[in-house]
This record gives structure tokens, sequence and C-alpha cells, in this order.
């Protein structure tokens, strides 16, 4: 067990923990959210919204949640999903490895398993994407194992209760909130006791504007008594997300279908659709730049995006002279900076190049997995052509 008090945590006699968990879970009773998944003790769904929360906000998660549940009634209907289809059902909450992950531990668990969710902390951590956060609520909530789920508003909560002096965003402090939780967590409820954590830090304990007069365990807050609210928890700035420049390709033939190539790489976007990108170093100076300046801005022998794009697939473009707003999208450490050019082609039938291309009318677009970028394309397209700029 580890020696909290070498990090300056005076851990609570057995009697205040005791107080502590009955006072959190008479709160709990009195005001826990009533989410859909909740009303279940399927382990199943369980895992589906523990790992759709993650990164992503309750009231986005809801409808996400259940048409998941719809889509993929049992493990096995996930395990042999196709895989367009799971991209689509995951399309809008972003970090899509999450649901690769989870067809992959659905494999796992029809193989090695017998298709029944496994029941110990251990078989549930074996399987793929399923960090000891979301196998201790799995196990909490589906199972009743006393089991802690320390996520950031847990260890926001502890950091104030116990005037913690360890930066919650480092990760190997993490084993020292894990280590707190064991000893507090009500074996009893461990699953109810971790989600009053978690309603507690989603609302009154918020990270912003949180109201530590309306908390139901102030009195065993330290930093609440001590009036140190303001500098709990520690938490080091996050580093500045890199810019990216990339130039966005629309372009139409004349039956009004859209290209757009499908991601093979193994990055973050594997597998989706998505307009043409061309990523160059920086954008030109200025701010809306027309087509033309562009291309005279180019360092001389570079070729322009719309030269690139040409050239690649072996097409001739009648470019269209047209502003558009500069879009912005930030994965965590990136913040793509994407330009529109918009072209029509007369003919293109075949190209140079090896990724899957496709010429989609919009009309069709709602079948492919398209990820946020490209809706904000397509979206700031048809806002700068209904202006006619
Ligand atoms: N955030 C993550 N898991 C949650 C849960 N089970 N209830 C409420 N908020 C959550």
């Amino acid at each position: 067990m580890l020696d909290l008090k070498k990090y300056g945590i005076e851990m609570w006699e057995d009697e205040k923990i005791a107080s502590f968990r009955q006072k959190l879970l008479a709160w709990y009773d009195e005001n826990k959210r009533d989410l859909p998944w909740r009303r279940s003790s399927n382990p199943y769904h369980i895992w589906i919204s523990e790992i759709m929360l993650q990164q992503t906000r309750v009231d986005t998660v809801i409808p996400y949640y259940e048409r998941f549940i719809d889509w993929f009634p049992t493990i096995k209907d996930l395990a042999t999903a196709p895989e367009e289809r799971l991209i689509k059902a995951w399309e809008g909450l972003g970090y899509y490895s999450r649901v690769r992950n989870m067809q992959q531990a659905a494999q796992q668990i029809m193989t090695d398993f017998s298709g029944e969710f496994p029941h110990t902390y251990e078989e549930i951590s074996s399987l793929k994407g399923i960090g000891p956060y979301t196998a201790g609520a799995i196990a909490s909530i589906a199972f009743g194992l006393p089991e802690p789920a320390v996520d950031g508003n847990v260890m926001r909560v502890l950091s104030r209760l116990f005037e913690v002096n360890l930066d919650i965003g480092v990760p190997a402090n993490r084993k020292v909130f894990q280590a707190m939780m064991e000893i507090l967590i009500d074996p009893q409820r461990p699953g109810d006791f971790n989600q009053a954590l978690m309603d507690l830090g989603s609302d009154i304990e918020a990270p912003i504007n949180p109201r530590p007069d309306d908390s139901p365990v102030r009195e065993f807050s330290a930093a609440y008594l001590h009036g140190t609210m303001d500098s709990y928890p520690i938490k080091a700035p996050k580093k500045k997300p890199v810019p990216v420049y990339l130039y966005g390709l629309i372009i139409q033939n004349n039956q009004g279908e859209f290209l757009l190539e499908k991601n093979e790489t193994s990055s973050l976007l594997s597998g989706f659709w998505h307009f043409p990108l061309i990523e160059v170093e920086e954008f030109p100076d200025g701010e809306q730049l027309s087509l033309f300046e562009v291309a005279e801005n180019q360092v001389a022998f570079e070729l322009s995006p719309q030269e690139s794009f040409e050239q690649d697939y072996d097409v001739v473009v009648n470019w269209q002279e047209q502003a558009f707003p500069t879009i912005q999208h930030v994965f965590s450490h990136r913040k793509w900076q994407i330009r529109l050019l918009y072209g029509r082609v007369a003919n293109m039938t075949k190209n140079q190049k090896e990724e899957q291309v496709l010429w989609l009318h919009p009309d069709d677009f709602t079948d492919y997995p398209f990820a946020k970028p490209q809706q904000k394309m397509w979206q700031a397209f048809q806002e700068g052509k209904l202006k006619g700029n």
C-alpha cells in the first residue's frame, strides 16, 4: 500500500470516512442525474457509456449512446460491424481510435470469454482500450466490485478535500489518487460512490465556477475550510497545439458530385473520407488571398496547391476565384487551419493516386464517415456559396 504521508496527505480516521461515505451517498440518492446508462447494469452498456464519456460531455453523449445500442445491441453485433458503420456511429464524438479499440475488445470477448463480458478487474483490464479508469468504472458500476474509477473529476474533488499538492496533469501522480480512493470507496456501494464523485466533480466541484457552498461534503474539504479552493487542484497549463496549414480542395464534376479520398494512413483519421488536403509550411501572408494571389506567392519552382493537385490527379481544373473563411479545427496537439479552394473539373475517370477516391453526391454524404474538419469544410463551402462572394 502506498504511503500517503510521503505525499503530504493525511488520510482521515475510519469514523470520518464512514461519515463522508454516508453524506456523499445520501446526496447522490437525492440528486443523481437521470442518465440512460444508469438504468442499466449491463456491463456492455456501461462500457459504451464510459468510453463515450471520455472527453465528451454527458449531454452530447446521450443520443450517441442510445443510437449505438440500437445499431449494435449485443457484443457480437459490435464485434462484426462493418468499419464504415462503426465510424458512422462515432461521427462527431472524435478520438475514433476509441471505437476501433472497442470493436477489437468485442472480438476479444467473443473469442476469449465466449461472448460474455468478463467480470473481474484483471480480465476487464485485459481488453483493448480499457485502462484503469474504465476498468474501475465497469467493475464497480456493473459488477459491484470495490474498484476506484479515477478520472480528472475525481482527482479535482480529492485535491480540494485533502489539499493535495500534486499536479493532476502528471500521469505518475494518478497512483496517489488511486490509493486514496481505495481507502475512501464504499465497499457496499462502490458504483454509486464512484458516480457520486463524478457528479460532484462535473457540477458543484467543476473546474471553473465551482459552488463550494453547495457541496454536500464541504465540511470535509480542507481547501473549503482553509479558504484555499482557488489553489486546488494543482495543474500546470497545457502546451499550445502546433498549427498545421492546409488547403482543402472542393472539386466538383459535371454531375454535381464532389471528389473525396479515403484516408488509408494509420493516422488519427484513418478510414475517413475527406476532401483532398494539401499541407503547406504556412499560408502566404494576408487574410483572404484570392486564388491568383496564392499562386503568385508560392516560392519560385514550388507548385501552388492547385498545380500540385492537377499534377497528382492528372486533370485540368477550372478554379473558381472565391474566398471562403479560414476554417479552424483543434485536435489535442494540432490546430488545423484550412483554406478552401473550389474548382470544377469536366472529366476525371482515373487518377494516379494510390488512395481510394470517390465521386459523391452531397445527398449521399450521410452514408460515409466524415470527420469534424470535413464537416466544417462542407459547411463553410455551402455558406460561402450561398453568400455568393
Ligand atoms: N462521466 C464518466 N462516467 C460517468 C458516469 N457513469 N456518470 C456520470 N458522469 C460520468
